[in-house]
This record gives C-alpha cells, structure tokens and sequence, in this order.
C-alpha cells in the first residue's frame, strides 16, 4: 500500500484535526489546481507560444509578459466559481476582483502574485505563484479594497510554488510549513516534507548588490562586513546567492536557510520598497515564521505592518532567525 500523502488528503487530514474548515480545504486545493495548470503552460515554454510581452503594463506600470497575464486569468477563473470566495485581489489588477454574481460567495479572501520573478519569465529560470487568504470580515458580500488591508497576523493560510526543475507548493495554514512536490504522472501534489525548519544560523545572503550605490549607511555596513568574511567583524566566510524571483530564492532558505534582503534605498524610497506587502512579503512572512525563521521590514515584525494599501511595498528581510536579528542590531545602530 502507498505511503504517499497528497495534498487532498493531508488537507482532509488537517479539517479532522480542526485546522481548516471545509471552504478553505476547498479554496487551497482549487489554488493548487491553478497552480499546476500554470506549471503545464511554463513547461512548454516557446512550444506552447507562451513566451513574449503580452502588450500591455500593470497596475505597477510594469510591462506584462504572456505567462503573467495567463496565470492570473487561470487563478482567476479557478476561483470564480466554487463559493469559497468573497473577493480576489491580485499583483496584475488594480482594484480587487469580484465574484461574478450567478455563483454563491464565500468567507474568505484570496491575494496573489500569479507570476513572481517576472525578470526570469522568458529565460527558463525558476518563478513561481505566491497567495495569501483572509477572512472576509462579518457581514461583507462585496469586498473592497479596505476590506483587504488586513495585517499578515490575520492570514489563515499562505503559500507559493516554484516552477523549477520540478514543481514545488509550500504551504502553512498556521501549523507549521509544509512541501509538496508535483508528481507530473498522476497530477498530485505530494508532501514530501512535513514541518519544514529553517537553520537558525547562515553563512548564505541574498542581495541584489547592484543597488549598493543606492543603499542607506545601515546596509552598506552590514553587506561590508558580510564581504570582509572571516578576518571582518563576523569572524566568518559569507557566499552570495541572488535568483531574482522572490520564490526561488526564498524556497532556497526553507531548503538550507540563508537571509534575503530587499531593503528600501534611495532608488525605490518613494515607492516605500521594492517587493509588495499584501501579495509578496506577508503570505512569505507567514511561511517563513510557521518554518522557525524570522522576518521583518528591519524595523518591525512584518507581519505586524498595518497596511495602508492593496499594492503597498515595503523593505523585506527575512530568513535564518538569528541573522535577521544581526541585520535588525545594524538598522537600529543607524
Ligand atoms: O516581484 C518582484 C521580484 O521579481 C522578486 O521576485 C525578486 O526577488 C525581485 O523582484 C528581483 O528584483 P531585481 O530585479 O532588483 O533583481
């Protein structure tokens, strides 16, 4: 007899256990569905005419690629219908989505990146899919935007996948974080790792250090002394790993840990960062909490950011817990 766990059945497993309900067993299974339909359309890269601009720019003034505006039209779809959603608010789309009227409505909320890493889109480089889920607060049928701007505490469950040399889910629903690897013969998220554990030490960072000119004094000091390895202040040798897809490298750290920075500089200040709060930071906070690890703006636990905005961004920096608590010592020395 099999020993392997699906996903479907460590969801039916964690409603038994009282960690989920059945709308929300509902919604994780329909965003994985989703997410492998978004897994077959990358795999076929060129042959599936699937590479190249798409024409068009996002709401962050970013031009769109053909996967990112496909991916969100398959989450999109996915999720009209099932009744376990009052509203969607996604990367691609200013203002949240509503649910069609001829379907019933749900109690809950769904946020997501359709493509991060949109940098390794066309090139056969790992990117993947982040989501966030709330609740929808009591008595609200047609959310709207302020109904999203909930802190990280309220998610109720989060996730990404990678797109990689195989398809990864990683997954919390506030028990611990969880892998599944996509078996591509039968179609089935299978848990391949149960309560992942992020090392509470690291010799690994990742930076993008061509931003160094534009960085303020607290980080410039800290990567400094990063470099200077073994004869600097940290007493040791530190290696660089910078994927340029948020879920890349942060799956990296759930795998070996390592601390991944993105902090506000001078080039991105007006903007308040560079990675987005409700879609990015928070749900990858949640997971990276629930594994052991840390994660924080540099000034406060992410996950305690009151938001002010669906697409807001903020300066991220998350990962082994005790490095993070180094760079937060760097920020508050000034
Ligand atoms: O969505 C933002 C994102 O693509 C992340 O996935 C990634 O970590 C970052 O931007 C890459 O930034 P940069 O282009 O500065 O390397």
């Amino acid at each position: 007899m099999s020993t392997r766990t699906p996903l479907t059945r460590f969801l039916i497993e964690a409603e038994r256990a009282g960690q989920i309900n059945a709308e929300l067993r509902l919604l994780i299974e329909v965003v994985a569905r989703a997410c492998k339909g978004i897994s077959y359309a990358i795999s076929k890269g060129a042959l599936g005419g699937v590479l190249g601009d798409a024409g068009a720019s996002n709401v962050q003034g970013e031009a769109q690629k053909k996967l990112d505006v496909l991916s969100n039209e398959i989450l999109l779809e996915a999720n009209a219908w099932g009744g376990h959603l009052a509203g969607i608010a996604s990367e691609e789309m200013d203002e949240p989505h509503p649910i069609p009227d001829v379907y019933p409505k749900g109690n809950f909320l769904l946020l997501f990146d359709p493509l991060d890493g949109s940098s390794n889109i066309d090139v056969n480089v790992s990117v993947g899919t982040i989501f966030s889920v709330l609740r929808c607060p009591d008595g609200v049928t047609e959310p709207k935007t302020a109904h999203f701007l909930q802190p990280g505490t309220a998610q109720v469950a989060a996730g990404y996948t990678v797109y990689g040399p195989s398809t990864v889910l990683v997954l919390t629903v506030g028990h611990g974080t969880h892998v599944f690897t996509l078996d591509r013969e039968t179609g089935s998220f299978i848990l391949t790792q149960r309560g992942v554990r992020i090392p509470e030490d690291t010799q690994e960072y990742a930076i993008n250090a061509s931003n160094a000119r534009h960085w303020d004094a607290p980080v410039k000091r800290y990567v400094d002394d990063l470099v200077a390895g073994r004869t600097g202040p940290r007493g040791k040798d530190f290696n660089t790993r910078w994927i340029a897809s948020m879920v890349a490298d942060v799956h990296r750290i759930m795998s070996r840990g390592g601390i991944f920075l993105y902090p506000v500089d001078a080039k991105c200040r007006d903007k308040g960062g560079r990675l987005r709060l409700m879609y990015e930071a928070n749900p990858m906070a949640f997971l990276v909490e629930q594994a052991g690890g840390a994660a924080s703006t540099g000034h406060q636990r992410m996950l305690e950011v009151q938001p002010a905005g669906l697409h807001q961004r903020v300066p991220v920096v998350l990962g082994s817990k005790n490095e993070v608590a180094v760079f937060e010592r760097y920020m508050r020395e000034g």
